[in-house]
Formats: C-alpha cells, structure tokens, sequence
C-alpha cells in the first residue's frame, strides 16, 4: 500500500516511517527538511523523499497521488518557537493542514493520520487529562496545533474518509536531537555528554508523561490499520514522573553529574498526564513506560550521532 508521510524526515516522522518499512509499505516522504534531516531516511532505500513544503499545495497534491493514506507530521513545532513567529507557525501547521485534507480529498485517499499535541490543552485543568479535557492552548503553537486538529476532525465529518488525531505528549527517543527550542531529555543528554552540569528550572517536582517514540509510531500503524477508525486520541504512557526522578535516571548513567536549580519559567505547565484508556480500547495501544535502560538507549544513540560528526 502507498502512503504519504509528511515530516517524515524528522524526529517522529523517521521513526514512524522505519515501522511502517519493516512492514512492507511504498513510502513517500514529502519534507522540506527545516528541522528534518535526510540521513534519517538513509536506513530505507525504498523510501521516495520529495523536497517539498506543505504550504506549496500543488506539489504536495502531485505527492500524493495514488497515496491511500496520509500521516501528516510535518509542522512547525514548539511554544517558545511559536512565540517568535505565531503567523508562520500558522501558516504551516493550519493552512499546511488544510492543504493536506485538499490533496487527500483530490487523491480520494482512504484515512489521514494527524500529529496533534497535548500543546492544546494549555494549563491542565484534572489529571490525568482524558480526550474531553478543555483545549484551552496557552501558546501560538498550542492553538494552530488545536486548529489543524479542528479542520482534521471536521473534514471526516463533512467527506467520506476515516480521520484521526493522536495528541501526543512528551515525546523522546532516537532521532531526537537537541535544539533551540528542544524537549528536556535531548538537553540533559547533550549537556552531560559534553560534561556540563544540567539546570532543573522549579523545584523539580513538576510531572511528565514521557512516551517513547516507538510507542508513537506503533500507535501511528495501529490507527492505520484499523478499518474506519476515525476520532481523537490521546498518546502519551499514561504514567508521569516527576523531573527530578528524570535526572536520577540520568545520575545512574552520569554519577557525577552537576544538577542546579533555578526558578520556575513561566508558561510551563507543571503537571501532565495522559490518560489512555480510549487508544488502548480502540486500537489495541499499550505503551512501554521510561525507565533507566530507556535513557541509557537515548544515550548510546546521541553518542553514536556525535562521533559521526
Ligand atoms: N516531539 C514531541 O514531543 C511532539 C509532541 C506533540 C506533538 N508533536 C507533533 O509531532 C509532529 C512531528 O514532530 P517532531 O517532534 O518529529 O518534530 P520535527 O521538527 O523533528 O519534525 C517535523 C518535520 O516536518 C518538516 N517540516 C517542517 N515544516 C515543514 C513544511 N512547511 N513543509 C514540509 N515539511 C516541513 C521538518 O523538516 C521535519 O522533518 C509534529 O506535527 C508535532 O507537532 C511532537
């Protein structure tokens, strides 16, 4: 079967693309590799990657030809990045959005796989937070994540055509590099490869619900696979820790590893958890949960991308 993975070059998208290769399927990844890296399709020869922006909707309807499936993960990602520029931010992960559903409406694809985040719920109002939770985004990226997600869902009410939505929460594993803007387990791993110490901003007591990356591209398979499935899904581990048992995790690698602290940042949440319950009946979703070995993996993974350099 053809399917079209947008941001398949990226973080999420390499990693969804690598399951859904060992699976057999005819993959075209359309990515204008902004923050997504062509060595991370090196591994799959068959994969066809067409340089190409989700705002530019001609040449991404041209991609998707013959395509029964899109997971659309390419977007502009992360809150303070948004910050910085909210109407691009738009422009890509809302009229990018829209631009998808019209080429899969053109190409009378079957199903479109959205990427959505726990980003638009903003400030958690219960724990854990289950699909009916308020989206009440707090960040320019919170709410074009929310609307992309909006036009997704609305799409599979007015066509014919299955439509989910996975809100992922905090994501980690191969593949994901350390950035400007990047998730706390790239920069702890980076910074204590390089034997700097790390900063924990608060008290540390601030939860999480880390997903492994693999977790995510299973649940992208499943959803896929499952004839007719359309809706909303939560997709984190349905388990949080708190920061400070993450950097205990990182002290069983790094046993001297500097830990300071400073005040909170604003804007953060403080605590996140996903509750599952609704992946898991549908579709069958039982995630791993973060653990020492997890991060040790994590760790040998960035070295070995270090040392290439
Ligand atoms: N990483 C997380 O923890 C997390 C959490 C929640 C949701 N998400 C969502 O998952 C998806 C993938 O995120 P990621 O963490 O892999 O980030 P990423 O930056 O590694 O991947 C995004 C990919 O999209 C591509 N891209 C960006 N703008 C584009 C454009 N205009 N046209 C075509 N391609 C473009 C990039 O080159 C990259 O390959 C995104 O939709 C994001 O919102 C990620």
């Amino acid at each position: 079967m053809r399917v079209l993975v947008t941001g398949g070059a990226g973080f999420i998208g390499s990693n969804v693309v690598k399951l859904l290769d060992s699976k057999g399927y005819d993959i075209i990844v359309y990515d204008n590799l902004s923050t997504g890296y062509e060595k991370n399709l090196a591994p799959y020869p068959h994969v066809q990657l067409i340089k190409g922006d989700v705002r530019d909707k001609d040449k991404l309807c041209e991609a998707g030809r013959k395509c029964e499936i899109i997971f659309h993960l390419a977007a502009s990602v992360g809150n303070i990045k948004s910050l910085k520029n909210p109407r691009e931010d738009s422009e890509i992960n809302v009229t990018g959005t829209l631009n998808v559903l019209e080429c899969a409406s053109k190409n009378k694809i079957k199903k479109v796989i959205y990427s959505s985040s726990a980003a638009l719920f903003g400030e958690p109002q219960y724990s854990p937070i289950d699909e009916k939770h308020p989206s009440e985004p707090d960040s320019p990226y919170g709410v074009s994540k929310m609307a992309g997600e909006k036009h997704v869902l609305c799409f599979g009410q007015i066509y014919d055509i299955s439509v989910v939505s996975l809100r992922y929460f905090n994501v980690y594993g191969t593949n994901q590099r350390y950035d400007a803007y990047g998730n706390v387990i790239p920069i702890f791993a980076t910074l204590l490869l390089d034997s700097k110490s790390i900063t924990v901003y608060g008290d540390g007591n601030q939860t999480r619900d880390f997903v492994d990356v693999e977790d995510v591209a299973v649940a992208n398979v499943l959803t896929a696979e499952k004839k007719g499935l359309s809706g909303k899904f939560n997709i984190g581990s349905g388990k949080s820790i708190t920061i400070n048992e993450l950097v205990d995790m990182f002290k069983h690698v790094f046993p001297a590893a500097k830990v300071n602290y400073s005040p909170p940042r604003r804007g953060e949440v403080i605590h996140s958890l996903a509750k599952i319950d609704l992946a898991k009946q549908n579709f069958g979703y039982n995630p791993t949960k973060i653990n020492t070995k997890k991060i040790e993996k994590y760790i040998i993974w960035l070295k070995s991308e270090t040392a290439k350099k």
